[in-house]
């Protein structure tokens, strides 16, 4: 087996990764070096570790993303509106993950929400920053902003002055997001679902400001929220593989990274649900994943109870496809609600004027109210949104033992 190794600065580990998940490093008989940190040669079988019950295990890689390390290679997903906000994404950060705030309507909580939207969602974004960083001083943090929202600037520039350390992106292209950024420490990750997408930013950014995106993460079709796919692409007999898409987006971002000489680490996302699934992606040649299920089912989410018991009693033929304002299909459960708005348009009580592709006249529901029913009300009343896997999660665990759990799998899983 060709390996790669790595050497943790910080803790003096070495690591060990399969040579197919890195491009860096040479490989030969099984036997690797990295150059920065001098020569390392080392037997696969040294850098394997027997757990407690005889199953060999490898060392799950850290996350690089340029200068900063990342010890778990798992980013917990950003979900709208309030279900990771600063007590999920503080919890996954402390226990070695990326924990992301959802900026979407973070201000729901706030008493001037309907009447002064946009300072509420800057007030709503600053607290969540601050808080998370309190609960989490060392762990690392990132905001998910949509580029679909009306205060998409205010909200980066938000983040930014809170000195967040990673804005992830999608729901449109960013292109203004390294103009938005510049001068900060602050990372930038769009989200894209295609080989194509990734090239497009990764050739716009070189040319508008000569920066590359510090981390790409590739959604796939399985994915919980709104997806990067049409409704004839999500129902066609052949969907979109997220395996595919991952090789796609490495391979069209490989000029660039060889023109920077820099590496961008590319991450999965969309269905993952184990660490069987992170394994397989890290040896396709992945850095990480994002999963954001899989949180939902935590102590620390911080949706309601009737929100997390949703999850719990999906099966696999209540989660579907719904409609959504944003103009992409959604996947969640299909609930009390989803029924009733399939039958017709729920008329606009009161509007936030919250998406740029929002029409309040023709829309089929109003977002904003449906996923606050979701994580405050009534969780019937609401649009749960959630990844394909839901169905599968059987309990609500601590993020610690759900991260625990993964990273014991991974190992298990990239041993063999
Ligand atoms: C409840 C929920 C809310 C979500 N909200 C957002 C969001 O506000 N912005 C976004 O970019 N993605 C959102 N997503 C997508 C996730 O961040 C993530 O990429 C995706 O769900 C990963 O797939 P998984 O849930 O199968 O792990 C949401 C997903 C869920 C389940």
């Amino acid at each position: 087996m060709s390996l790669i190794v790595k050497k943790r600065r910080e803790h003096g580990i070495a690591y060990a990764v399969f040579s197919s998940c890195v491009s860096e490093g040479n490989r030969a008989n099984g036997f690797a070096f990295i150059g920065q940190f001098g020569t390392i040669r080392m037997k696969a079988k040294q850098l394997m570790k027997i757990n407690n019950q005889g199953v060999d295990e490898m060392k799950i890689p850290p996350l690089k993303i340029g200068d900063e390390t990342v010890s778990i290679p798992i980013i917990q997903g950003g979900m709208g509106v309030g279900v990771s906000l600063s007590k999920l994404a503080s919890a996954v950060a402390n226990a070695g993950g990326i924990g992301v705030i959802a900026s979407v309507q973070i201000g729901f909580e706030e008493p001037d929400f309907f009447t002064n939207n946009n300072e509420a969602n800057v007030r709503g974004l600053q607290k969540h920053i601050r808080k998370a960083k309190e609960l989490s001083p060392a762990g690392t943090l990132g905001v998910n902003i949509m580029v679909a929202v009306q205060n998409y600037k205010e909200m980066v520039r938000t983040a930014v002055e809170e000195k967040i350390d990673l804005i992830i992106s999608g729901a449109g292209l960013p292109s203004e997001l390294p103009a938005l950024v510049k001068g900060s420490n602050t990372k930038i990750a769009p989200i894209v679902s295609s080989g194509k997408a990734a090239a497009l930013i990764a050739k716009m950014w070189d040319r508008k400001y000569q920066v590359l995106p510090d981390l790409v993460i590739v959604e796939g079709p399985d994915a919980g929220g709104h997806l990067g796919f049409s409704e004839e692409q999500l129902n066609a007999p052949e969907k979109p593989k997220l395996e595919t898409m991952v090789q796609e987006v490495m391979a069209s971002l490989k000029q660039y990274e060889e023109k920077y000489r820099k590496k961008i680490p590319v991450i999965a996302a969309g269905g993952i649900f184990d660490g069987n699934d992170i394994a397989r992606y890290l040896k396709l040649g992945a850095s990480g994943v994002q999963m954001a299920t899989r949180f939902v089912a935590t102590k620390e989410c911080d949706a309601g109870e009737e929100f997390k018991e949703a999850y719990l009693n999906s099966t696999e033929e209540t989660i579907g496809l719904v409609k959504s304002p944003v103009g992409m299909p959604g996947r969640a459960i299909i609930n009390e609600f989803v029924e009733k708005m399939n039958q017709g348009n729920i008329p606009i009580t009161r509007c936030t004027n919250c998406l740029k592709p929002c029409n309040p006249a023709t829309t089929p529901y109003c977002i904003t109210e449906a996923l606050m029913n979701s994580v405050t009300g009534s969780a019937k009343e609401g649009l749960i949104f959630a990844g394909k896997n839901a169905y599968r999660i059987s309990g609500i665990v601590s993020v610690k033992e759900l991260m625990e759990e993964l990273v014991k799998e991974t190992e298990t899983a990239l041993a063999t």
